[in-house]
């Protein structure tokens, strides 16, 4: 079975690298370098010419806030170029899994979202996601999106990483305590994809959305809390002081949702997959980190 890993510079790009390394899939792994997203005519010639069984793709624009006044790249990467893929992907009789996000939800339940709840994306980021994942849908290739939040891991720039550097800095760390998600580690979520490889061909009526992050959810203060209560255990520097704050006290440029909480009981159901333990994750990396220094 041939895969072909797109963005696989990214965070999730390189999990996926640490988890396909360990199967005899022939993959193929494509960063910005190898082909752009936005030159949508040499992606479509070359995914065709590579024949893939299976696209993942983890590439995608991800500045939150810049995608503000960014839209045109936004929706380039996110939506015009995932639509390039579908249509591949359906000419090929490839499976098409993509990574999509809790931002294309407002964040105003009161519940988890499930795969099937109203969509209604508050920023750039989260709309050009969205027209990404109806793209795809309307294609008709066989599909898994797999909607995540608040991803982080041992790669790339993420809330942990963030914590740890302010951490060695501050002395007060003011952290937004009333927006809710779930933390999801991004080897978990390559885990999961990994999983569902050899799995998709007896599924192919379950091409659809999924939802997959953390088990617990958290504020992004409880988030902080548990990363500086693992570095405490690894005896690094941590602030002398946290304290939540409101998201009004700190504004961005993109509206996050206040909410965005994600069921994962579908993913459980159909292909046996148990969400992420982020505090676990919060370990192996701080482990991954530390022990080798
Ligand atoms: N991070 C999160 O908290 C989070 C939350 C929910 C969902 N997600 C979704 O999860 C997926 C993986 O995210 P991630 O955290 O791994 O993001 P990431 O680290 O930003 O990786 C995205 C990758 O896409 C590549 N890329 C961007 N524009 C490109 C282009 N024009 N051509 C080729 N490659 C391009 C980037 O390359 P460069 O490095 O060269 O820019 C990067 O390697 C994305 O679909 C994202 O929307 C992420």
């Amino acid at each position: 079975m041939k895969v072909l890993v797109l963005g696989s510079k990214g965070q999730l790009g390189l999990c996926l690298y640490d988890q396909l390394i360990k199967t005899d899939y022939q993959v193929v792994y494509a960063s910005r370098a190898d082909f752009d997203l936005g030159d949508l005519y040499s992606l479509s010639k070359n995914v065709s010419s590579i024949k893939p069984d299976i696209v993942i793709n983890a590439g995608a624009y991800t500045a939150v806030d810049k995608a503000e006044d960014d839209k045109q790249m936004a929706n380039l990467i996110n939506h015009r170029a995932v639509a390039k893929l579908a249509n591949v992907c359906e000419a090929l009789d490839s499976w098409l899994i993509h990574v999509s996000t809790d931002y294309v939800f407002d964040g105003t339940a009161t519940k988890p979202y499930r795969e099937d709840d109203e969509t209604n994306p508050q920023g750039i980021y989260g709309g050009s996601k969205l027209n990404g994942e109806i793209a795809i849908t309307k294609s008709g290739c066989n599909h898994i999106i797999i909607r995540t939040a608040w991803v982080f891991s041992e790669y790339g720039n993420n809330f942990l990483k963030t914590m740890l550097r302010l951490g060695t800095d501050c002395d007060e760390l003011r952290v937004v305590g009333d927006q809710i998600g779930c933390p999801t580690y991004a080897q978990d979520i390559a885990k999961a994809i990994v999983f569902m490889l050899p799995r998709l061909a007896s599924k192919k009526s379950a091409s659809g959305i999924f939802h997959y992050c953390g088990d617990l959810p958290c504020s992004w203060y409880d988030f902080a809390l548990g990363i500086f209560a693992e570095a405490k255990a690894f005896g690094l520097r941590i602030p002398n002081s946290i304290v939540s704050i409101t998201t009004t006290e700190y504004p961005t440029r993109a509206t996050r949702p206040a909410f965005s909480v994600l069921e994962c009981l579908k993913i459980q159901q159909t292909f046996d997959i148990a969400p992420s333990n982020w505090r676990d994750g919060i370990k192996i990396v701080l482990g991954g980190i530390y022990n080798q220094s």
